[in-house]
């Protein structure tokens, strides 16, 4: 079980790491979008960041409700949007609870990804964070079912979304700016399939202290 006192250090972490990682996505934007995924995710997590004092003691719905109303008014881009709506939708999936356990978890992964689609409009195979998303549901998903602990299940998530990201270089870009790039677009890995690959890592590693 984690509770909400955890829940807030592994989502300042993931801001952490994001920032730490600001210059390295928008440098992965500006070889196939416009130079600024970097700088939108950290400017919406530092949002994040000054508001989370004020998140102690509520419940689950209410943190991942509020991080992703700041990601939606403080990103903005694409990304904005579908992070934003990943976190309210992963929100509303465990409102009320003062506590999350690996199911949980689990829900909050498969909303993110149905918020996400709902936005976005994109499958699998289309070189965005999905890329990275979905093969890392799965992953925990599988690891969960063969009875793994948390611990292994994030690392299992890692390791996928790490792969997801590499799968990323391989294929054509078919939605957002990168999608003007047609076949040039090969070569290169998501940003947004990075962020997400960046911020599942900062929650294995928080978690592992
Ligand atoms: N329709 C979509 N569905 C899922 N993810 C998407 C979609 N469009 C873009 N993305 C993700 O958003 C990332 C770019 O986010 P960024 O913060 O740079 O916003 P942006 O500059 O407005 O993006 P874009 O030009 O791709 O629309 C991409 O790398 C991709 O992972
Ligand atoms: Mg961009």
């Amino acid at each position: 079980m984690t509770d909400s006192s955890k829940v807030l250090d592994i989502v300042g972490h993931i801001g952490e790491a994001i920032s730490e990682n600001a210059q390295f996505l928008t440098d992965l934007d500006a070889a196939i979008g416009d130079n600024d995924h970097g700088v939108n995710m950290a400017r919406g997590f530092k949002k994040v960041e000054e508001d989370l004092p004020g998140l102690k003691d509520k419940d689950m719905g209410a943190i991942f409700k509020k991080v992703g109303m700041d990601i939606v008014s403080a990103v903005g881009g694409s990304s904005g949007p579908l992070y934003g709506t990943a976190f309210m939708k992963a929100g509303a999936a465990v409102a009320g609870k003062m506590e999350i356990d690996l199911n949980d978890f689990l829900k909050i992964m498969d909303e993110a990804i149905s918020g996400v689609q709902l936005r976005g409009k994109a499958e699998k195979g289309e070189k965005t964070m999905l890329d990275a998303m979905m093969p890392a549901r799965d992953a925990m998903r599988e690891a969960a079912e063969a009875g793994k602990g948390i611990k292994e299940v994030l690392d299992a998530g890692v390791k996928a979304a790490e792969d997801g990201v590499e799968y990323t270089k391989t294929i054509i870009a078919t939605k957002g700016r990168a999608s003007y790039l047609g076949e040039r677009s090969i070569g290169h890995q998501d940003p947004g399939a990075t962020s997400f690959m960046v911020m599942l890592k900062a929650v294995a590693d928080k978690y592992e202290e």
